[in-house]
């Protein structure tokens, strides 16, 4: 039974977990990028060991990952994992995909949480160096546990989040901020470091940026991935008032080249 790994990813932080379990699996394993797969009109899974990773936005699951599912076409003779990556708090990130697979009668046999550092710049700063490589450890760890379940195919309870958290921020918090989200990428912007290099337009999962005189502008169409803002040679998009002073992030086994879209 092969293994295919569907990703999502907007600094590289689930790409990187993606292929670090891909590394650890046996058999062959396929790594599918969603913003691609995703153009399909049906997604026809073959029985297989099928695994979703994605990162966690406002406690749930990013709105391309749920346009994914609605679009599998798979019976339930094949292994469903998946895994969350996180900066703080999952809080109910894997009940709600597990919730979605049920939706499509489907059934996610396991689904795990890594910490990997936090990408929300307009809320915090970069993580330390330091920070990194504690979290980027632990990630390894994490990783060898996870790789040996999915090996196995075995049922795994969920890390679902805590009945209150998941309340909270994941049933209330997510569902109210969610249906935002696309024209949530108002608050970007470009800056005078601007130098019309086109990679914000390249790198976006979903052609939500076109430029206009040489300048990106956004089409509310957003998956508030952060690709733009973090890849941005230049740091010339803002997010809000306080990102000019902060830094941008990457994780660092993962390149620009690794991450776009368009040629
Ligand atoms: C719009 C947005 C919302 C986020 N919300 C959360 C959150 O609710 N909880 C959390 O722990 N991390 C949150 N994060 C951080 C990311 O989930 C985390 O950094 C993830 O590993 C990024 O993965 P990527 O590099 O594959 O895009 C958020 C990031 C963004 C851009
Ligand atoms: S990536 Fe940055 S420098 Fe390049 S066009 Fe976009 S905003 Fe301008
Ligand atoms: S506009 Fe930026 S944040 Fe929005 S989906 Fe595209 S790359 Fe991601």
């Amino acid at each position: 039974m092969d293994t295919k790994i569907f990703y999502f990813s907007g600094t590289g932080n689930s790409l990187a977990v993606a292929r670090d379990l891909a590394s650890n699996i046996k058999g062959k394993v396929e790594l599918v990028n969603i913003a691609k797969e995703i153009k399909k009109d049906k997604i026809e899974i073959k029985e297989g060991c099928i695994g979703i990773i994605y990162p966690v936005y406002f406690e749930g699951t990013p709105l391309i990952v749920s346009r994914f599912i609605d679009k599998i076409q798979a019976n339930n003779g094949s292994y469903f994992f998946g895994i969350a990556t996180y900066g703080g708090m999952a809080a109910g990130a894997i009940r709600h995909l597990s919730n979605k697979f049920k939706s499509r009668g489907l059934k996610l046999s396991s689904g795990f949480v890594i910490q990997m550092p936090g990408n929300y710049t307009p809320m915090y700063d970069v993580k330390s160096n330091d920070f990194q490589e504690k979290v980027f450890a632990k990630e390894k760890e994490k990783i060898a546990k996870i790789a040996n379940i999915v090996n196995k195919r075995e049922e795994h309870h969920l890390e679902k989040g805590s009945f209150v958290t998941n309340l909270i921020f994941t049933k209330i918090g997510h569902n109210i901020k969610s249906p935002k989200f696309p024209n949530q990428d108002k608050h970007f912007s470009s800056d005078e470091k601007c130098s019309s290099c086109g990679t914000c337009i390249k790198i976006c999962p979903v052609n939500n940026i076109k430029l206009e005189n040489g300048k990106p502008e956004w089409q509310h169409n957003c998956e508030q991935c952060f690709a733009c803002f973090h890849w941005c040679p230049e740091k010339a998009i803002q997010c809000g008032s306080k990102t000019a002073k902060r830094g941008r992030y990457h994780h660092p086994e993962i390149e620009l080249k690794d991450m776009l879209i368009k040629k």
